[in-house]
């Protein structure tokens, strides 16, 4: 999320530096080159470090020189469903000490509520003399490039001054400010991405129940949502993942004292997803005596990105039950990973784990077991 802000940011005419533990990825970025997919960022990006707009480093100190300090590191929760309350103030450790009074500490990272609070008190208890906003990222993967200049920017801050400094910043790239108290948007940012995952669940659990009555959701939801505009926005049934909606639910179940039942609920459905499909194929095939082809790797269709991807929890299941797991992706990249021709030609079942557009129209004679709905054949599994 660091990446495409700052993009966007040089693109506005802003001077901009990326500071980065991943040596790697710093030398990436600095070749001009986007180290993963985002719908029109290659291009400005190119544009922008050839500009000398944007630059990439892994120097701690080139945080002192900055007006305006983002932090975008990730913040996962652990394997005990844990959030980490540390990864924005040990981000921010790592360079105090070029910090300088007077800056504008944007927390864009995706907090667990009270991480501004216990900011802000890090850095005074420091010495330091920084201005502290909270305004959330709420762009999706893949459309930063659209997004970044269109959604609406909530902008939060404990005084005035901080504020009007947050909202000057986020005006560079869009017109519609919304103003919350810090608090406030921790929890907007994680009712944000848990009410999605709660949608995506329902239509999970709707798409479960029709199909075992032997019954198409697809048919059912079209005319549930057909110029019916209450209903208009229930998702399709298939795969909630990803790196964000899963552990944003979890970081705000574990915030009410793990009281959440509708979060928690929308976990199981979800997560449980790749078991319920493998345990209808179970009931139409004898997996044993199958290979079984597994097409799209990605969290969702279009992208690049496997992480937290359930086709992986897909494969998993299926290397257990199956006489071989084939996996395949046109954009994920893994050593593991069979080109789809030879899938197609090798397996004898094929699931479509992530939709992507380029498997709504496969040549092959092979059962398709498609819940996206997106080669027009329903979704009955
Ligand atoms: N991925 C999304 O679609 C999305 C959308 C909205 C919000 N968010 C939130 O944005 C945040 C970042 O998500 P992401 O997907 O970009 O994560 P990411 O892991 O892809 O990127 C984080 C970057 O921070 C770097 N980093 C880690 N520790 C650092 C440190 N101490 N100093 C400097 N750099 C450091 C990492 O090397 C990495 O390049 C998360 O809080 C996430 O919840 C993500």
């Amino acid at each position: 999320m660091g990446l495409p802000l700052g993009i966007a940011l040089a693109s506005r005419g802003l001077s901009v530096v990326l500071y980065d533990i991943n040596a790697a990825a710093v030398d990436v970025v600095n070749s001009g080159t986007l180290p993963f997919a985002e719908e029109g960022a290659a291009q400005v990006l190119a544009d922008v470090v050839e500009a000398g707009r944007l630059r990439a480093t892994t120097e701690p100190s080139s945080v002192g020189s900055a007006e305006n300090l983002v932090v975008v590191v990730g913040t996962p929760v652990d394997e005990h469903l844990n959030p980490d309350l540390g990864a924005v103030p040990r981000a921010l450790d790592r360079c105090a000490e070029y910090l300088r009074d007077g800056q504008l500490v944007v927390l864009r990272s995706t907090v667990y509520p009270g991480v501004t609070a216990l900011t802000e008190k890090l850095l005074a208890g420091k010495g330091i003399g920084v201005d502290v906003a909270f305004c959330p990222e709420r762009i999706a993967e893949g459309k930063a490039m659209t997004e970044l200049f269109e959604l609406p920017q909530i902008v939060s801050a404990r005084n005035p001054t901080a504020l009007a400094r947050a909202e000057a910043l986020f005006r560079n790239l869009t017109t519609q400010i919304v103003h919350l108290e810090p608090e406030e948007a921790e929890l907007a940012k994680l009712f944000t991405n848990t009410w999605r995952y709660i949608k995506f669940a329902t239509a999970n659990q709707f798409w479960m129940m029709a199909n075992d009555f032997g019954l198409d959701f697809a048919r059912i939801r079209h005319a549930i949502s057909f110029d019916y505009p209450r209903a208009a926005d229930i998702p399709m049934p298939g795969f909630a993942a990803g790196p964000c909606l899963f552990k944003d639910t979890m970081q705000l179940a574990a915030f009410n004292r793990n009281n959440f039942v509708l979060g928690h609920s929308a976990m199981l459905i979800n997560e449980g997803l790749p078991l319920y499909l493998v345990s209808r194929l179970e009931e139409r095939f004898d997996l044993s005596e199958l290979t079984v082809g597994i097409l799209g790797m990605a969290f969702k269709g279009g992208s690049d990105d496997p992480r937290e991807s359930l086709a992986y929890k897909l494969r998993k299941i299926l290397m257990l039950k199956t006489r071989e797991t084939l996996c395949t992706d046109p954009y994920v990249v893994d050593d593991r990973f069979t080109p789809l021709d030879d899938v197609l030609k090798r397996a004898d079942l094929l699931v479509i784990a992530a939709p992507h557009a380029d498997y709504a129209n496969l040549d092959t004679d092979k059962p398709v077991v498609d819940m996206w709905g997106l080669t027009g054949q329903g979704v009955r599994v």
